[in-house]
């Protein structure tokens, strides 16, 4: 899922300052059977192709969140350029810059 904040922050009081008129990157799920095949790589290329197109308005950054202990998906982020800023509840929050 690919979300866009207005500004209005979901509604979401816990919601990081980052997510403020950027886009958000969601639930990315590879079949289990077809992880390590280079699919979720390509998926988050392709949405981040899609999310500089700014379908819902101009934004600075894409962010997400990713599970601390989640090895798989952190090295797949980083790998792409995405940095981590900090972490809320056990969680990680990355962003890269459009
Ligand atoms: C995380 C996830 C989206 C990655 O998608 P994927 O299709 O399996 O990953 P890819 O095949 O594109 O590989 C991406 C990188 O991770 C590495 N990788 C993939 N599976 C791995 C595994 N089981 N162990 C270690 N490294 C792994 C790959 O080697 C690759 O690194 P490289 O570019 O240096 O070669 C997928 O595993 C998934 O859906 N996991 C369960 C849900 C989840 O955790 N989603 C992320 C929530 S934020």
């Amino acid at each position: 899922m690919i979300a866009y904040d207005y500004g209005e922050v979901c509604n979401d009081p816990d919601a990081p300052e980052i997510s403020q008129k950027n886009y958000f990157l969601w639930r990315l799920m590879i079949d289990e059977e077809e992880q390590g095949k280079g699919y979720g790589k390509k998926a988050v290329k392709l949405a981040l192709e899609f999310v500089k197109t700014f379908p819902h308005g101009k934004a600075d950054y894409c962010w997400l969140c990713y599970d601390k202990n989640n090895e798989v998906a952190r090295k797949l982020y980083l790998s792409m350029g995405f940095q981590e800023i900090g972490e809320q509840d056990d969680d990680i929050n990355a962003v890269i810059k459009l």
